[in-house]
């Protein structure tokens, strides 16, 4: 996620803003800006790329002003560039707002405000909020408080945000809603920021903005408001953690805190892309009815965990569409002679959009007239710039090196994806679209619950930290889950682990069961739930123990468990979305009774950029 720092007081802003960014690092960013204000105007100064980029252009500039804002921006609309890098002025150029989240309504508003004459020189949603500032502001004039106040009414989704004026330079105005914003006034100065760690070296006291706050923050006091300008009391917090600790938020790891923060990351993936009825709007996928309607076949091309999102979405697509479904690995795929042509869709799914073999494989498809939806969680990755459309997963950054919410805001995505087809292809009733994005809109509740089991996963990993393999097998959709489980344990903790149809262990795999080899068995898919049992029986008969993700409630399940997940019920094609989570808590605690580092597993890298 993007990192926002403010700061007011007696000192110079600049080098106060740059040390803030650098603790907000970790965060991940494509791109780096500060605004600071002197003698009535503001420099702005922003560059794409790393902070030392801002570093460089920023040498020898000479900012002397003591009221600033300054932004690491990971992008979400427009690719990172110098000109959407925060902060983000009005047409008066006096006017600075820096913005985490999403601004849903933005396209709306940015036709309303060029319709009145604005001039907009960005392709982010943030640069809207510059613009109404400047016309709330105007209207008086008046304190830019009032005027913020005003401006957050007309927004819709998610926004931190962070602004100043050059004419009114002894406050910042900061907002939370659903993004946090954490203040300080230490010594005689306000520092405002997005996360902790940047407040760190200034103070261990601090104020966390309540959900729909407002703060104006002055050189050594902060009054807080409503969204009505309703006064609030503000909430001190000590801070007992380092920086270290804090930029993980007080988890261990990166990957325990990227697991932990899935509810939001799925929320973020439906965000803005169903109304209030239920009905699906993609605006990425803005093609005609035509091209819709005259797909005839569908490939998706993935690689590791990706390819489990592709395994779970060809199942969805088939079922909602009725459109034929092939999945290839990225790596296999063009050596196979695939057939292709104009009327074939193909769904490139890549985390980091640089994965080698899926760029590849993309090409490949474009190459032969297909094509090509990319499902990605980074804006302006290779990926993006070879596919038709593409799908962002809107998950955040994602250090850990196992992708975690990444696959959920995959299967998010995609499942989206399919409604949608079926919803303009006519393929699905509009009641039916809808019922399914309702349980879609419960999943992030419900993943609540799932992560609630956190403390009997990790007495479960115990058991597994000192085996040499482990069996994890499934049926359907319960398949691409089985494999991805095994998948985490393997790469994350070096247990060796398999992923099975649960169909094929009489085939050969069953060989392996003996007295104490664990078996993971995924088993919430009502439809296959019989036969899941049969394999089950078959594996416990043969001494192995079994660690169930079951239904919640399921008594059958509990009789067969040697350990036993409960998971709340969705629909059939939604259950990954839920049941992966036990697993990538069990590798990960596993890796940590192995006394192993689960964010850097040995041998592997983020993004996969040779073949
Ligand atoms: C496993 C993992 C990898 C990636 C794979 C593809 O946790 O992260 O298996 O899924 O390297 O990466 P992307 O999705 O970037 O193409």
């Amino acid at each position: 996620m993007c990192g926002i720092v403010g700061y007011v007081g007696s000192d110079k802003a600049l080098p106060i803003l740059i040390e803030g960014m650098r603790q907000l690092e970790y965060r991940g960013y494509d791109s780096a800006g500060v605004a600071v204000a002197e003698g009535g105007s503001l420099t702005v100064v922003r560059r794409a790329g790393e902070l030392t980029k801002l570093e460089q252009a920023l040498d020898g500039n000479g900012m002397e002003g003591t009221l600033g804002i300054g932004h690491t921006r990971w992008a979400t609309h427009g690719p990172p560039t110098d000109g959407n890098a925060h902060p983000h002025r009005d047409c008066t150029g006096n006017i600075a707002v820096v913005h985490n989240g999403i601004i849903e309504n933005h396209e709306a508003l940015r036709a309303a405000l060029q319709a009145e004459g604005h001039e907009l020189s960005s392709e982010t949603d943030t640069e809207v909020v510059a613009h109404l500032l400047e016309g709330a502001v105007a209207q008086r004039p008046r304190p830019l408080l009032d005027a913020v106040i005003e401006v957050i009414a007309m927004l819709e989704g998610a926004f931190g945000l962070v602004c100043i004026h050059a004419e009114q330079p002894d406050s910042i105005i900061a907002v939370r809603k659903d993004s946090p914003i954490i203040v300080g006034v230490p010594d005689g100065s306000g520092i405002v920021a997005s996360g902790i760690p940047a407040l760190l070296p200034h103070t261990r006291d601090v104020i966390p903005l309540d959900n729909r706050q407002v703060a104006e923050i002055k050189a050594g006091s902060v009054s807080l408001f409503d969204f009505d300008g309703e006064p609030a009391e503000p909430r001190v917090v000590h801070v007992e953690w380092d920086i270290s600790a804090a930029e993980k938020g007080g988890y261990e790891d990166f990957m325990l805190k990227e697991i932990f923060e899935q509810p939001e990351a799925v929320r973020n993936a439906m965000r803005g892309r169903v109304d209030l009825s239920g009905r699906i709007l993609l605006d990425e996928v803005s093609w005609d009815a035509d091209v819709l309607n005259d797909i005839t076949k569908i490939v998706v091309v993935a690689c590791g965990t990706s390819y489990h999102s592709g395994m779970a979405a060809k199942h969805a697509i088939e079922h909602y569409t009725r459109i034929p479904v092939e999945l290839d690995l990225a790596s296999e795929f063009r050596y196979r002679d695939p057939v292709l042509d104009d009327r074939s869709l193909v769904i490139g799914i890549a985390q980091s959009g640089e994965t080698a073999d899926t760029l590849a494989a993309v090409r490949f498809a474009k190459d032969m007239g297909a094509k090509v939806v990319a499902v990605t969680n980074v804006v302006g990755s290779s990926i993006t710039r070879d596919a038709d459309a593409v799908l962002f997963t809107h998950c955040g950054p994602e250090i850990g090196v196992a992708a975690t919410k990444t696959f959920l805001g995959q299967l998010v995505a995609l499942n989206l994806f399919a409604l949608y087809l079926a919803q303009e292809r006519g393929a699905m009733a509009e009641e039916k679209v809808a019922e399914t994005i309702a349980a879609m809109h419960e999943l992030p509740a419900q993943i609540e619950e799932v992560l609630a089991l956190h403390d009997d996963i990790q007495r479960a990993a115990k058991s597994l930290s000192d085996v040499s393999d482990v069996l994890f097998i499934g049926r359907g959709v319960g398949m691409a889950v089985a494999m991805e489980g095994a998948l985490k344990l393997k790469e994350i903790s070096y247990i060796h682990a398999e992923g099975y149809a649960a169909g094929e262990l009489k085939h050969g795999a069953i060989a392996l069961i003996e007295e104490g080899v664990p078996v993971v068995a995924v088993m919430t898919g009502p439809s296959l739930y019989e036969k899941m049992m049969a394999n089950v029986q078959e594996v416990r008969a043969r001494g192995a123990d079994t660690i169930l993700i079951a239904p919640r409630g399921d008594e059958r399940a509990k009789a067969l468990a040697t350990e036993l997940f409960e998971i709340p019920l969705t629909k059939p094609l939604l259950t990954p979305i839920l049941d992966t989570i036990p697993l990538q808590l069990l590798a990960y605690y596993a890796a940590k009774e192995r006394g192993l580092s689960p964010d850097k597993p040995r041998n592997l890298a983020k993004s996969v950029t040779v073949e």
